[in-house]
């Protein structure tokens, strides 16, 4: 398929198409990363939530699925950011995506060993500082976008961020078909990322009893923000277990994130000490308060209950609110071809050159 869809973001980061799969936590594994990026997308793998010890494997793993490029995504408060970044380094991979945390240092060291550093952004001032410290795209993500959001929606914060920085911008949250890719592209945008979209792909690892519930959701109001969960402002898809968390008293949420800190402990590897430790990193990363420290880890308890075992009620479901317009898996191929498609029909459409497609 022929497309003049190509864009400077398909230079940077190798790919066909100006079409993005963000990291997701528990979703973004090795096999919808090499399935994006077959498919002539670029894929992120969420290296934050895998287990210390398995990353380089997950990379090898995509490697063996693909031999496109692909990106990593980390957190530079996960306990083991520094196997991580080692990993990225030595395995070439084109692109890292991050929010908070890597500082001009790191950053200077993933872009001298040739990795593109693209951070995802929720106002236009934190894209000014990705920028000033190294960043080479930014991805904004809209406040109706999944997983930590923002409160600016998409259609505000794409032309703040595009008329302050001078690197490629990259448009995320509330992005599922052909018409966001023109309209992004439109706009001035380098391309699309999509979070949820990708979610909603038979290449995701999401279990059954999760994919129901976000294909069933049907009404964006319900797919809305709270920071009951860790503290921070974060979209689901309301159910049962949200709404239980929310009625809860702050000495009962406090007794089940310290039940949800030993048990995501025990998981990660870390012993108490390790666990203070990071405690101690995040309480002084002048990103969280106390509160926030506190009651993180309800959220990869409870997220993995719902994404991982199924238990669309007792477990948690994060979402972008364009779920509520998905109603039916693709596959990553179906998806990315049919994007490509509706692109150039409404580019055409509106009289822009496009090439036979
Ligand atoms: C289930 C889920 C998990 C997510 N986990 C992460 C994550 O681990 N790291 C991250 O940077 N962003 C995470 N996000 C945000 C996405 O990478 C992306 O920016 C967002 O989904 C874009 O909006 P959309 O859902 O409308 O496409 C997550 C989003 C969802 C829906």
């Amino acid at each position: 398929m022929a497309s003049d869809l190509h864009t400077i973001l398909c230079d940077r980061l190798g790919c066909r198409f100006p079409v993005v799969q963000t990291a997701m936590g528990w979703v973004a594994d090795a096999r919808l990363v090499a399935a994006t990026c077959n498919a002539g997308g670029f894929g992120f793998l969420a290296a934050a939530t895998i287990e210390p010890g398995k990353v380089e494997a997950a990379m090898r793993d995509v490697k063996a699925r693909t031999n496109k490029p692909f990106g990593v995504n980390f957190h530079m408060f996960q306990p083991n950011a520094e196997e991580v970044l080692e990993a990225i380094i030595s395995h070439k991979v084109r692109a890292v995506s991050y929010g908070r945390g890597p500082d001009a240092r790191t950053i200077g060291r993933l872009k001298a060993a040739g990795v593109v550093c693209m951070p995802t952004v929720g106002a236009v001032r934190h894209a000014v500082k990705a920028v000033e410290l190294g960043a080479d795209i930014v991805t904004i993500q809209g406040a109706e976008g999944g997983g930590h959001t923002g409160a600016v929606p998409t259609t505000i914060l794409l032309p703040q961020v595009l008329d302050a920085v001078s690197v490629p911008v990259v448009a995320a949250g509330g992005m599922c078909d052909g018409r966001s890719l023109a309209a992004a592209l439109a706009w001035g945008a380098a391309g699309i990322a999509m979070g949820t979209r990708f979610l909603l792909t038979s290449d995701s690892p999401v279990a059954r009893g999760a994919l129901d519930r976000y294909l069933a959701a049907d009404d964006p109001a319900l797919i809305r923000v709270t920071t009951a969960v860790d503290g921070l402002p974060q979209r689901f898809i309301e159910n049962d277990e949200l709404r239980r968390l929310e009625a809860m008293s702050l000495p009962a949420r406090l007794a089940m994130s310290a039940r949800h800190a030993l048990s995501w402990g025990r998981q990660a590897g870390l012993g108490p000490l390790a666990m203070a430790r990071l405690g101690l990193r995040l309480a002084t990363s002048g990103d969280n308060s106390f509160a926030q420290t506190v009651m993180a880890p309800n959220l990869p308890v409870l997220v993995q209950r719902g994404m991982v075992e199924g238990d669309a009620d007792h477990g948690l479901l994060p979402s972008g609110q364009v779920a509520a317009v998905i109603d039916r898996l693709e596959s990553c191929e179906e998806l990315i071809a049919r994007i490509v498609r509706e692109a150039n029909e409404r580019l055409r459409a509106l009289g822009a050159p496009t090439a036979a497609g």
